[in-house]
């Protein structure tokens, strides 16, 4: 309600046109509004912002096209890619969402900055939060025009596509159009052999794992009807940066879906901030995807830590027994001190690395970590010991704690340990 107030009142005294404002509705200068009292300009508001036959403009000057752009670090990028959007968009009622996760090249200043002058651009700075899949998601969320689009902010998509996918969609010929490096046309020259490689492979995997029908999955360029991507949101995941082939899998080949090919273009400034570590995600959401939903990657990375902190357990125990001569109880509580505190800093890099605690929260997370993963030995021992009760297997008695202990420390320590900000 206020922000489309404060979007009124920069339609009446803004100098700038803003392409989709109501121009032509009869409002009083800004003078006129501040010798009024604030319930007679309140009055007046509404009536300017109320839609229907009174105010035709309104209703056709709204956005059709969502321009949504994730941004990290690319604060020399955001106005070249903004004009460049306004040279092609031409035409078109657009609107650009940056959704930046708090910068520290402070890129969002610079987003902010360009709103303050064109009311299409809009900025949401995420604190606390990182993931590209997560930021495409609220901002497309973040705005109601029929028609998203997603593209990288570094200038490596081609953003002259763009009125073409917005007629494929409008024409009912597509409902989500995938711009696409590999059918006839496209390509992604700019890739070295290891990227290529890698993009292949996954490409694959997706295809045969998920039967995944579209040639360039791991694309990061599409545009797609607001009302199917509602439809699917609630499924997608947040974590990672596979958004497209999420959104494709999870639609399992409901979506009428158009490849459009654009070559993938060099970056203009700043550097990719993908690393080795989407390998990891690709699978995690190939996994999740796999089994609906039932194994997450986070569960798996954590219970694979898990399995690595029981050799490390054994190493200390035997260290502590062979090489130092500590007596066996002392040896055990070191194994299990030393494993804790490796299963912590391993977690903290991978399994949780999207909300990496650091400086002193360091601290405080090994403190919950230890006490989380104390109440859940006494999970995992009386566990063992009713099931070996009942059936006296050892293996399964044992496999049965070991099972009780991970769950109960994965749930413990999302909730104690990585909460989310
Ligand atoms: N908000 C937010 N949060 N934005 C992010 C994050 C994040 O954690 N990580 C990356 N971004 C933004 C970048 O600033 C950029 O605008 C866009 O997301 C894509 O990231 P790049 O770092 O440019 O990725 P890339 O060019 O190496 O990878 C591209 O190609 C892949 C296909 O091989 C992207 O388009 C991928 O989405 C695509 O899968
Ligand atoms: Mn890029």
């Amino acid at each position: 309600m206020y922000a489309r107030l404060l979007f009124v009142v920069v339609g009446i005294s803004g100098p700038v046109s803003t392409g989709f404002a109501p121009r032509s509705a009869p409002v009083p200068d800004a003078s006129a509004l501040a010798r009024r009292g604030a319930a007679d300009i309140r009055l007046l508001m509404n009536e300017a912002i109320r839609p229907g036959p009174e105010n035709p403009q309104q209703t056709t000057g709204l956005p059709v096209l969502s321009v949504v752009v994730p941004t990290f670090n690319e604060r020399d990028n955001v106005a070249k890619l903004y004009r460049k959007l306004e040279a092609t968009l031409t035409g078109i009622a657009w609107e650009v969402v940056f959704v930046d996760d708090n910068s520290p090249d402070q890129t969002w200043e610079v987003v902010r900055d360009l709103a303050r002058q064109d009311s299409r651009v809009r900025c949401i700075r995420r604190i606390g939060r990182r993931g590209l899949s997560g930021a495409c998601i609220e901002g497309i969320l973040a705005s109601s025009a029929p028609y998203a689009a997603v593209m990288d902010a570094d200038l490596q998509h081609d953003e002259t596509q763009l009125p073409k996918m917005l007629s494929l969609l409008e024409s009912g010929q597509a409902e989500l159009v995938v711009g696409s490096r590999y059918v006839e046309g496209g390509s992604a020259d700019s890739f070295d052999k290891q990227r290529a490689g890698f993009s292949a492979f996954a490409t694959e995997i997706a295809r045969r794992v998920l039967g995944v029908a579209i040639a360039d999955p791991m694309s990061g360029f599409f545009m797609i009807r607001r009302d199917k991507f509602e439809q699917l949101a609630p499924q997608l995941s947040t974590q990672g940066f596979k958004i497209l082939l999420d959104i494709v899998s999870t639609a399992h080949g409901e979506l009428k879906t158009v490849e459009v090919p654009f070559t993938f273009g060099s970056r203009l400034h700043g550097e990719s901030k993908l690393d080795s570590m989407v390998a990891l995600d690709f699978l995690g959401l190939v996994l999740a995807k796999f089994t609906n939903d039932v194994i997450s990657l986070r569960f798996l990375l954590f219970a694979m830590v898990g399995g690595t902190g029981l050799f490390i357990h054994l190493g200390t125990l035997f260290v502590a027994l062979t090489v130092l001569n500590w007596p066996f109880p002392e040896a055990q509580a070191a194994g299990a001190f030393v494993a804790m505190t490796s299963n912590f800093i391993l977690n903290n890099f991978l399994t949780y690395r999207d909300q990496r605690l650091k400086g002193f929260a360091i601290l405080g997370g090994l403190l919950a970590f230890y006490l989380v993963c104390s109440v859940g030995l006494f999970a995992n021992v009386g566990v063992a010991f009713s099931v070996y009760d009942q059936e006296p297997i050892w293996w399964l008695a044992g496999a049965a704690g070991a099972l009780m202990g991970v769950v109960w420390n994965y749930a413990m320590s999302g909730l104690f340990v990585w909460r989310k900000r």
